[in-house]
């Protein structure tokens, strides 16, 4: 019997954005969603059986804090309610990111952890299911699965497909880190939220299942000028719903709003990049491989923001070892 696994997969950025749940209970999104996994974002995951009744947890070299070890147990307790998976389990799992910063973290981690247990379970586990069980994990994660760009339905209990492979796609994307001084509401009490109070949440809804069909146009005839714009468009259009929840979602810092503005400088003199923001400050810009050095330093320069880096659309999550 396989005793330990490892596992590696990529965070990922939506371009059209998963907000709202449709059924909590299995995690089944509301809204369909289109992203792009990167290499710069990269969590890999070793799970190991354990003697004894409990879970172990390290994350970047410490043991995990309460809620993120509550977190993961009860994941484990899934598949093993499943009866995917016996016994309990050491977890150790690093990111090349700083965790803290508030990157796309849940996604990576997620899709790693999943892909290792696939490898443990009692059966087969096919590319489609470990995506639907990724999702349980985390909604994002069920993209970092495929990897590339990938989408993931709303439905019932869907899992996401990959649009087109890292190597087919001649753009990247360069994410600023910003300073936020708040700590954010995190994105499963955002979505209950915005669903229960926010006017728009049914508004948002419409607008990013119309997002979705055009923007899967669009991606399929390699339309920068055209996806950008779904993009920015629907980011906003998520960030309104979130503002408009009671009490509010503000996840924007002044450091945001500037690099949004900035965005729009920088493309009338030339450069072909747009933004976009999940449940945070941080804005992520989508560009040509080729303009990804100019708009990192040009991100990195503005105030308030900590760092900016490149990275190249990563693949789908996959087993590195097992003893
Ligand atoms: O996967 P979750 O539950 O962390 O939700 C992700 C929510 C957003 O990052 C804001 C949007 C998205 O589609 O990734």
């Amino acid at each position: 019997m396989i005793q330990a696994v490892s596992a590696r997969a990529y965070a990922n950025i939506a371009l059209v954005k998963y907000w709202g749940k449709r059924e909590s209970q299995i995690n089944s999104p509301a809204t369909p969603s289109i992203s792009l996994a990167l290499e710069a974002l990269r969590t890999e995951t070793r799970v190991e059986r354990v003697e004894g009744g409990s879970d172990h947890v390290m994350l970047d070299g410490s043991p995990a804090d309460d809620r993120t070890r509550t977190r993961i147990s009860a994941y484990l307790d899934l598949w093993r309610e499943l009866d995917l998976l016996e016994g309990a389990f050491s977890v150790t799992s690093a990111n090349s990111f700083p965790t803290a910063a508030g990157l796309a973290s849940s996604a990576s981690g997620f899709a790693a952890l999943a892909t290792a247990l696939a490898a443990l379970a009692k059966r087969k586990i096919n590319r489609r299911e470990l995506s639907r069980l990724a999702r349980r994990g985390s909604g994002s994660a069920a993209r970092s699965i495929p990897g590339g760009f990938a989408a993931l339905p709303a439905g019932e209990d869907p899992s996401a497909i990959r649009i087109c492979k890292p190597e087919q796609i001649p753009w990247g994307m360069v994410v600023a880190v910003v300073d936020a001084p708040l700590k954010e509401i995190g994105s499963t009490e955002g979505m209950t939220r915005s669903k229960l109070s926010s006017p728009y949440f049914n508004a948002w809804v419409r607008t990013a299942r119309h997002d979705y069909r055009k923007m899967r146009k669009a991606l399929c005839a390699f339309d920068l000028d055209q996806v950008g714009a779904i993009t920015e468009a629907n980011a906003f259009a998520m960030h309104a719903c979130m503002l408009a929840t009671r009490p509010s979602l503000v996840y924007w810092s002044r450091t945001t709003l500037d690099l949004v503005q900035k965005v729009r400088l920088w493309r009338v003199d030339g450069l072909h990049a747009y933004a976009t923001i999940d449940a945070g400050a941080h804005v992520v810009f989508l560009c040509p491989r080729e303009e990804m050095g100019e708009v990192a330093e040009l991100a990195g320069a503005v105030e308030g923001v900590r760092m900016a880096f490149p990275s190249l659309p990563a693949p789908g999550a996959r087993v590195i070892g097992w003893s």
